[in-house]
């Protein structure tokens, strides 16, 4: 990254809510469930399919917490409703991890039967490694509770991963597999860009073994060209909404089968400024946001 981006990214948190709002407003379908609908819509009828994420994580309040949780059954309804094809992505914490177990392994087995019921599937995505092992006993406990429609995400980034995917080898697990976004100590996880790479391709060998299904969620040539010896009927490519659609277009092309991970919600915060330190041109984005504010969207003053 260069050295302007990498500054811009270190001052993020000091940029206001508004500009960030706008520079990031290409990662999230909008506020609304109906935002999410169109979103979907246009991107089932470019031959990708859909996973909807309800934003809002660490969330302090039972109330919130089940309110998140009577998101997704809406989410569940509007899928029905409007024939999409989509699944659903969860955040333990947006459904209370952090108030205690229970009150997330309760929520998270409410959206998992509902979703069952209408024969869709729930991932649950991985946050920081506060939560892993929480979050891999609530996925082996839904399993064992004979709910197969559950699917986790790891990530190559933590040394443990290699040993997790042999630990859940016994439920042939249903895995995403992605880089991980959370910055973690070098004692627990893997901080060089190759290594982590490294780390990523000996996780698909061992998903290859391990897993009845991989999503393979990265934007990244070098380990999509890695995927590409996996069983096709046996993974999927995964790509986050607004981060190298043109890629993703010619996967499509190519024959593959794309998930696009498609947050919505008014708690976008937290995620836009992941997806924004992440960018490699971030300067760039904010520079244009505060030329096109001086002088209008049509390029007047
Ligand atoms: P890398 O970061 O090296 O990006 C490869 C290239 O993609 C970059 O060079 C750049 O060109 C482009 N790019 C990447 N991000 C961009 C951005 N924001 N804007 C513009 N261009 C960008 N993580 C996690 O910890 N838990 C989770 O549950 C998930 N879930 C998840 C689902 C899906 C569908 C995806 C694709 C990713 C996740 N992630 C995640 C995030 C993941 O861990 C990782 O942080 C990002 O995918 C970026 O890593 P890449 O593998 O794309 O490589």
């Amino acid at each position: 990254m260069a050295l302007l981006d990498r500054a811009i990214v270190r001052l993020l948190p000091t940029v206001p809510r508004p500009v960030v709002r706008r520079v990031a407003s290409r990662y999230i379908a909008g506020e609304r469930l109906e935002d999410a609908v169109d979103t979907v819509r246009r991107l089932n009828g470019a031959g990708k399919v859909a996973t909807i994420d309800v934003l809002g994580e660490e969330v302090t309040s039972a109330d919130e917490a089940r309110a998140i949780t009577r998101a997704y059954i809406d989410v569940f309804r509007a899928i029905e409703e409007h024939g999409l094809d989509s699944n659903v992505s969860v955040k333990p914490t947006g459904l209370g991890l952090k108030l205690g177990y229970d009150v997330c392994r309760a929520n998270l087995e409410t959206v998992v039967r509902h979703a069952a019921s209408q024969g869709s599937f729930v991932r649950i995505d991985m946050e920081d490694s506060s939560t892993t092992s929480d979050t891999l006993r609530m996925y082996r406990e839904l399993r064992e509770a004979g709910l197969d429609n559950v699917g986790v995400v790891l990530q190559a980034r933590l040394r443990r991963t290699e040993r997790d995917i042999r630990a859940l080898a016994d439920l042939r697990p249903s895995v995403r597999i992605c880089k991980g976004i959370y910055l973690e100590r070098e004692l627990i996880a893997y901080t060089g860009f190759d290594e982590i790479r490294a780390a990523y391709v000996r996780c698909l060998e061992l998903l290859a073994k391990h897993a009845s299904h991989v999503g393979v969620a990265t934007h990244d040539d070098y380990l999509i060209t890695a995927a590409k010896c996996l069983p096709p009927e046996r993974f999927e490519f995964q790509m986050l909404l607004g981060v190298r659609p043109e890629l993703g277009n010619r996967l499509v092309r190519d024959g593959h089968r794309l998930r696009i991970y498609v947050p919505f919600g008014r708690d976008w915060y937290a995620y836009s400024v992941r997806r924004l330190q992440e960018n490699p041109r971030i300067a760039g984005y904010v520079a244009s946001d505060a030329l096109g504010r001086m002088f209008g969207a049509n390029g007047r003053p």
